[in-house]
């Protein structure tokens, strides 16, 4: 398994996409599968944010992980990382952790102090993860746990 850019494999936007907006589409209701593709377009460049990460299996995609400036919440915080997602059938393996690891280290090079993240249900994951809780809130029904990690550049 290796991590690398989206940006240097973008003939796997089009599958990636439509597993995020499998996984993440009901978090907003105007969000469409054209979304998700002009989301992760935008993330096809390495130094700059948005930026997105895969787990690749040869040419076999596992998973992904994105940076981005801002997410559907607090506007004052940033960076965060999203949109971690693995394969089903490839769960339980460490995938996910590597991935966000990988982002971590992409916000400490892009000169972060602190990175953040909102998640409905993983909480645990990003605690084992050395993430800390900051606050519950809620976005429409859902309630949320933000977490906050510092970065060491
Ligand atoms: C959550 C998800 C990304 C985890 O991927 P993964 O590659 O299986 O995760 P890892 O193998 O790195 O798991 C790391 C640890 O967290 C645990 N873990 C994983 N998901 C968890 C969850 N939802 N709740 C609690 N613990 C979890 C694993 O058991 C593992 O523990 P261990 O190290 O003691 O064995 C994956 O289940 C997924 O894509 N889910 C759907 C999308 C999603 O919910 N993304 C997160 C949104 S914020």
């Amino acid at each position: 398994m290796r991590i690398e850019y989206l940006a240097d494999h973008g003939s796997q936007l089009p599958r990636l996409a439509e597993w995020h907006f499998a996984e993440f589409g009901y978090l907003n209701p105007t969000n469409t599968l054209e979304r998700y593709i002009e989301r992760l377009t935008a993330a096809l460049q390495k130094s700059d944010l948005p930026t997105a990460f895969i787990a690749l299996d040869d040419d076999k995609l596992l998973g992904s992980a994105s940076l981005v400036r801002q997410t559907i919440t607090h506007p004052h915080l940033s960076p965060w990382l999203s949109s971690v997602y693995v394969d089903p059938q490839h769960r339980g393996r460490g995938i996910a952790s590597a991935l966000v690891g990988r982002v971590e280290r992409a916000a400490a090079g892009m000169g972060s102090d602190r990175i953040y993240l909102f998640t409905p249900s993983s909480e645990k994951l990003y605690a084992s993860l050395g993430w800390e809780l900051m606050e519950y809130s809620h976005h429409h029904q859902l309630r949320i746990a933000i977490m906050s990690k510092t970065l060491r550049r």
